[in-house]
């Protein structure tokens, strides 16, 4: 009996140790149409850059140049670091040979990157966070790279790039690599989120979780308290609320994609509303809001500005900011009720003013 039954366990080992990234693509979509094929080459070229990426990071503290500020300011105003640049650089000069991508946006370019040779053929952007998290660079803990595909609408021949100023609807893929005690790639083409893992011995990333779906409630709560002082009331309530009650745990990592992987398998929720400093918050729609809120629907979650879906949200300009409530849905659905509440009560207040 047990020699009938040894080779089908191997068969099974062997079927998971072999989906590979592309791969998993084209069955997601079962078919090899030129479309499949495209979102499957795009996906395999992510991949190259995260595996670049981790190369480097795995090396940082042994290396000269790898680690520490550059001494130059972004478009959004903060300290570059020179793991910044590098990231940035990688995922434009892997695309550059790709024939896929015409144009890279990325919070750390002003303006979106063309690759001529690519226009003609190249339908899709790429807008991406190179470094996610990238004050956890040089105390080596956990960072990320978020990106997210769009399909290029018209011909943008003033090279302003104006289909990207859509909702987050508008994207085909999003996802994000996890750079942490192993390098993690979790993506979504819109059926389902998956996460693979890189297996260093075959340099290839394995998928290791299929169909992540965000528990409805859960424990977790992730946010920078030490902003309070600059909160709305809506917000200090809220907190106060998980203050005073049972089964609230606390967890912030200083890196998104670090906090909302947590959630993402755990459950909870993580906010990062406006402040005094600044208004709508800190994080970018297109490169890290748009590509967390798709996952987070697509594995049963929610991602709100307060009073708005993300996906929902038009950005004035590509590096446009919101506020972000994101994870499971009731953990959502309760930040937003302390959000109604407070406008409610301002409205009232203002009424009986009148
Ligand atoms: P980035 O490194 O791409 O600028 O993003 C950092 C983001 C995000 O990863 C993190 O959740 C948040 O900034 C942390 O900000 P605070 O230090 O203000 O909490
Ligand atoms: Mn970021
Ligand atoms: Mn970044």
């Amino acid at each position: 009996m047990a020699d009938v039954e040894q080779p089908v366990v191997q068969e099974q080992t062997l079927d998971r140790d072999c989906t590979t990234l592309s791969r998993h693509v084209l069955q997601q979509l079962q078919s090899y149409s030129a479309n499949a094929q495209d979102l499957s080459a795009l996906m395999n070229r992510i991949g190259l850059a995260a595996k670049l990426i981790a190369r480097r990071l795995s090396r940082a503290g042994l290396m000269e140049g790898v680690l520490g500020f550059t001494g130059g300011v972004n478009v959004q105003g903060e300290s570059v670091k020179k793991m910044d640049i590098y990231a940035n650089e990688v995922f434009i000069s892997v695309f550059k040979q790709s024939g896929l991508v015409c144009r890279l946006a990325s919070e750390e370019m002003d303006k979106p990157y063309y690759i001529p040779e690519n226009c003609p053929i190249g339908r899709y952007s790429l807008l991406y966070d190179p470094i996610d998290g990238s004050s956890n660079v040089d105390i080596n803990l956990n960072v990320g790279s978020i990106f997210s595909i769009r399909q290029q609408e018209g011909e943008d021949l003033d090279g302003e790039a104006r289909d990207l100023l859509q909702n987050g609807r508008k994207q085909l893929a999003a996802g994000y690599v996890l750079y942490g005690p192993s390098t993690m790639l979790v993506y979504s083409i819109g059926t389902g989120v998956h996460a693979f893992s890189l297996d260093p011995s075959l340099g290839e990333f394995i998928l290791s979780q299929e169909n992540i779906q965000v528990p409805s409630r859960g424990p977790i709560y992730s946010v920078n308290e030490g902003n309070f002082w600059q909160w709305d009331d809506s917000i200090r309530n809220y907190i106060r609320y998980v203050h005073r009650h049972e089964g609230y745990t606390a967890r912030y990592g200083g890196a998104l994609v670090g906090d909302i992987h947590r959630i993402f398998l755990q459950g909870g929720v993580f906010l990062y509303p406006g402040t005094v400093k600044k208004p709508e918050g800190k994080l970018r729609l297109l490169y890290e809001s748009a590509p967390l809120a798709f996952l987070m629907e697509q594995a049963g979650g929610r991602a709100s500005t307060g009073t708005q879906d993300i996906l929902d949200v038009v950005p004035e300009k590509i590096h446009t900011r919101t506020p972000l409530i994101i994870g499971s849905k009731d953990d959502v659905a309760l930040v937003e009720s302390f959000i109604k509440e407070a406008a409610w009560e301002s409205s009232e207040t203002a009424h009986a003013r009148s």
